[in-house]
C-alpha cells in the first residue's frame, strides 16, 4: 500500500496547502492512506475542530498532535469523539483522548497510527518508547495491523533515530515531526522500517519555522519578547514523506521526501 505522511501544519497557509493539494496528491499517485500532523493548524497553535474538520475534508485518514495538543482548549472535548485524532501515548493516563488506534483507510487498509512524544529538549513525558512498545504489541504489524505509522514529535534528531532502530521491522514507518525543518535522511533500516528524522512542516518557509520572522527575530537578538508571534502567510511548500509498504509484511519498500509548492526546492514521491 502507498501511504502519505505530512508534518506540522502551520496557520492558514498550510492549511490552504493541505486543502488545495492534499486531494489530487491522493488521487494522482494513489494514495491509500494519508497521515497529518495537525498541532499548529490553528494559528501555529493547537488544533480547532473545524480545522481538524478540514484536514479530514482534504484526505487526512488520520490527524496527529504534540506539545501544542491543548492550545486549543475545545480539543481536551472533541477528542473524545474523534478516533481518527491523535495525541502523544506517553502523555499522562489522565490525559482525554488517545494516543494509539487501528484506523482503516479508504481502500480498507487497516493501518495502527501512534503518535508519541520525545524527552530531548521537551518538556517531562512518560517514557515514550514503552508506550509505543505496548501499543504495536497489542496490534503487530502483519497481523492486526497492515501498516503502522508512528509519529515521533521531538526536537533530537538523536532521539528519533533511536526510535527508528527500536521499532525497525516492527512498523513501516517511524517520522519525526516538531522541528518544521525536513531532514534528507529518508531511509529504508535494515528490517525494513522507513526513517525520517523530520518531516518538516506545511507552512511558508519565508518565515522562521512558520512564524512571520520579525518577532522570533527581535527576541534572538535583543532577548526581549515586543509582540506575539503571528504564522507567516505566504504559499506553503507541503513537507512530509512518502512510502510504499509490502502488502504481504507491512515493511516498507521504498521511501522518498515529499515537498511541494511553496520556496524549498521541490521533490515528488517516488513511484
Ligand atoms: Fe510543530
Ligand atoms: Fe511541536
Amino acid at each position: 500500500m502507498k501511504l502519505l505522511f505530512l508534518g506540522d501544519v502551520m496557520g492558514r497557509s498550510g492549511r490552504d496547502g493541505v486543502s488545495e493539494r492534499l486531494p489530487g496528491l491522493i488521487r494522482d499517485y494513489g494514495f491509500d492512506f494519508v497521515v497529518v500532523n495537525g498541532e499548529n493548524a490553528s494559528h501555529g497553535r493547537g488544533l480547532t475542530e473545524s480545522h481538524y474538520a478540514d484536514l479530514r475534508a482534504a484526505g487526512a485518514d488520520a490527524v496527529t498532535l504534540g506539545d501544542h495538543a491543548w492550545d486549543q482548549r475545545d480539543t481536551l472535548t472533541y477528542i473524545e469523539r474523534e478516533p481518527t485524532l491523535l495525541r502523544p501515548i506517553n502523555f499522562q493516563p489522565t490525559a482525554p483522548g488517545r494516543g494509539a488506534n487501528l484506523i482503516e483507510g479508504r481502500n480498507g487498509h487497516r493501518v495502527l497510527v501512534i503518535n508519541a512524544q520525545g524527552r530531548v529538549f521537551m518538556d517531562p513525558v512518560d517514557d515514550p518508547f514503552r508506550a509505543v512498545e505496548t501499543a504495536i504489541a497489542a496490534c503487530p504489524l502483519g497481523e492486526q495491523a497492515d501498516a503502522i505509522v508512528v509519529d515521533f514529535h521531538t526536537e533530537a534528531t538523536s532521539e528519533i533515530q533511536a526510535m527508528g532502530v527500536f521499532l525497525d521491522g516492527r512498523a513501516s514507518l517511524v517520522v519525526g515531526t516538531h522541528t518544521h525543518i525536513p531532514t534528507a535522511d529518508a531511509r529504508i533500516l535494515r528490517h525494513g522500517t522507513a526513517v525520517m528524522s523530520d518531516a518538516g512542516m506545511c507552512g511558508d518557509f519565508n518565515s522562521i519555522i512558520g512564524m512571520d520572522a520579525d518577532e522570533p527575530l527581535n527576541r534572538f537578538t535583543t532577548g526581549i519578547a515586543r509582540e506575539r508571534f503571528t504564522p507567516a502567510e505566504g504559499e506553503a511548500t507541503l513537507c512530509g514523506v512518502a512510502i510504499e509498504t509490502d502488502p504481504k509484511t507491512g515493511l516498507c519498500t521504498s521511501v522518498s521526501p515529499v515537498r511541494i509548492g511553496g520556496t524549498l526546492s521541490q521533490s515528488l514521491p517516488q513511484f
